[in-house]
């Protein structure tokens, strides 16, 4: 029976481990064409996207370092997925720190950057016929 990720290409924030990681496995164990792994920490995210590659193949994965809280580099990292896979049907925005003390950093990776990216994501689609939406 397919899943409902088969052959979706999935961009996933804060993935060069944790649960993000975790999410892009998942996601092509159950059939997703590719993943996009974007994060701010470039050594975790060169192994991760070596380990998915060793796993799952070396066109199943690409990756895109940047901080997204800077709206520029979310921007880019979309731009990335959809020129490297022609598709992007889901994004999962996981990243996220907790630090309560430097409270305003926090709400601006927690909540600012999941707007941005929405609003990232909106009007990129709304450009472009490359998504097979879920
Ligand atoms: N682990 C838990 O029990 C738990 C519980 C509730 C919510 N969460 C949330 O789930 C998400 C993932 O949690 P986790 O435990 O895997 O966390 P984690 O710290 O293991 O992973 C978070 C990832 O986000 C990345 N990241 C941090 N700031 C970033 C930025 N500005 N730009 C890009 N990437 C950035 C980190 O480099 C890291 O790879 C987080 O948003 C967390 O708040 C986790």
């Amino acid at each position: 029976m397919s899943s409902v990720v088969q052959g979706k290409v999935a961009l996933i924030t804060g993935s060069a481990g944790g649960i993000g990681f975790a999410f892009a496995q998942e996601l092509l164990r159950n059939g997703a064409k590719a993943v996009e792994l974007v994060d701010v920490n470039a050594d975790l995210l060169q192994k991760a996207k070596e380990q998915i590659a060793k796993e799952f193949g070396p066109d199943k994965v690409d990756f895109t370092k940047a901080d997204v809280t800077d709206k520029n580099q979310l921007e880019a990292a979309f731009k990335k997925a959809i020129q490297v896979f022609n598709q992007l049907d889901i994004v999962i925005n996981n990243a996220g720190i907790l630090d309560d003390v430097n409270y305003e950093k926090e709400i601006q990776i927690n909540c600012v950057s999941y707007l941005n990216s929405a609003n990232t994501y909106s009007i990129l689609r709304r450009k472009n016929s490359y998504s097979n939406h879920v």
